[in-house]
């Protein structure tokens, strides 16, 4: 522990979470942060419903139904829904507050121009890219705590089309993986293995009017040559209206993350378990057999040490980094002792242990950075999730381990994004 830190005992640490859960609470969504992230965000808003299931069942279900309205026309639920009105609230009063609230929307980039006029089922505008699918597993934890079984019936389906969509829209080729075509659908934006096939795209968008480093320290945040290209792939995107399989197989950005695709594996096995739960067997019987189809496809390129690593698919060539992927692709059902030894050892005591959780980055390498996004601090949805993957695995005493350490984190560091893997002080 630094000595500038200080430990909060559990009853505080649970009332500054539900502080943190309350204060971004957008009314039947979270915002990931009002300062840096003022919209509804997929796989923060997934996770935030656990948090609201401790305090709220019911306002739990409501984070993953106003989730699921943001589908769009072909299944996909969007990494980023807009809020695009003035709260009810604050309407016809407080002229200076709204115009405040108005500032805080429009201070994210890309806002909703940049993405097309595209539409959610529910009206909002939304962005034209997906994220990490954990909803259904957060769906099947909610459920098992707090059963509501219409509230979950209403679900089965816009999370079977998403899945669908990943898995027919996203895989022209048949690998049985979805190919994601911009970094921010791994959820793990900056992360280094994908700086290979990033900066084969030639930025089109050169001048860029950042907003995130208003809020957050440029070292602590992904840089300008990434958001040059960040911003390219979005524009490239608009300009042909999404189309989504065109994308896939032929875009200037196309990869397989093995975080992805076991988040999908388990999230089709969780649907699955769901829908036998409420007695709809074709749902069930369908999710279990795409979740046996991605989960084989990971296990089948495993490489020698036991890790499953990204793929360019551009030219189908392996990404030969370490980071948390590999990590996150135990959270598929049905990989082998081998895998399971493998992740267990990189994230207890190999190149991505670390006592505050698991890091985003190999230790050793060169790109490394203690401060930098997903460069190498360690994230506590990644520990959490790992935790989880290692319970499935049946090793509870990792399990332990990893949740021991995020809460050492998250005690030291404060209700933080990220931390530095050495120190554990907060970021982000
Ligand atoms: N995480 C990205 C951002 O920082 C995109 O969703 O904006």
């Amino acid at each position: 522990m630094p000595a500038t830190v200080v430990k909060f005992p559990a009853t505080d640490l649970r009332m500054s979470a539900e502080n943190v859960l309350r204060g971004n609470d957008n009314g039947g969504y979270t915002v990931p942060s009002r300062a840096t992230y003022p919209h509804q965000w997929n796989w923060d808003s997934a996770l935030a419903a656990l948090g609201w299931a401790e305090l709220d069942p019911s306002r739990a279900w409501r984070e993953l139904e106003t989730l699921a309205g943001a589908r769009d026309r072909q299944g996909m639920i969007p990494h980023i829904a807009f809020h695009t009105r003035v709260p009810d609230r604050l309407n016809g009063r407080l002229r200076g507050a709204l115009t405040t609230v108005a500032r805080t929307y429009a201070r994210y980039l890309p806002g909703p121009r940049w993405w097309g006029r595209r539409l959610a089922y529910d009206g909002r505008r939304i962005s034209g890219i997906t994220q990490p699918p954990v909803a259904a597993t957060c769906m099947r934890i909610l459920f098992e705590g707090h059963p509501d079984e219409a509230r979950a019936r209403a679900l089965l389906t816009p999370l079977l089309g998403w899945h669908r969509f990943l898995l027919e829209e996203r895989d022209p080729r048949g690998t049985g993986e979805p190919v994601l075509i911009h970094p921010w659908e791994s959820g793990r934006d900056n992360a280094v293995e994908w700086d290979a096939p990033l900066w084969r795209v030639l930025p089109e968008v050169t001048v860029v009017h950042r907003r995130d480093t208003h809020s957050v320290d440029a070292a602590e945040r992904p840089s300008d040559e990434h958001y040059r290209r960040f911003l390219t792939l979005v524009r490239r995107g608009t300009r042909v209206d999404w189309a989504q399989s065109r994308l896939a197989r032929g875009g200037a950005f196309r990869v397989l993350d093995p975080g992805f695709s076991a988040i999908l594996a388990r999230a089709c096995a969780d649907l699955g378990w769901l829908a036998e739960e409420l007695g709809e067997g074709r749902i069930a019987e369908e999710s279990r057999a795409a979740s046996a189809r991605v989960a084989d496809a990971l296990r089948a390129r495993a490489d020698s040490d036991g890790l499953i690593r990204a793929v360019d698919m551009t030219d189908e060539t392996t990404l030969e980094v370490t980071s948390a992927g590999s990590a996150l692709a135990l959270l598929a059902p049905g990989l082998g002792s081998e895998h399971m030894e493998a992740v267990r050892d990189l994230v207890t005591t190999g190149v991505l242990a670390s006592p505050y959780g698991v890091r985003s980055l190999d230790r050793e390498h060169p790109e490394r950075s203690a401060r930098n996004y997903w460069r190498g601090p360690v994230w506590s949805n990644v520990t959490w999730l790992c935790a989880l993957a290692l319970e499935d695995h049946g090793d509870r005493v990792a399990a332990a381990k990893m949740r021991f350490r995020m809460m050492e984190a998250i005690e030291g560091g404060g209700m933080r994004e990220y931390f530095v893997p050495d120190s554990g002080r907060g970021l982000g």
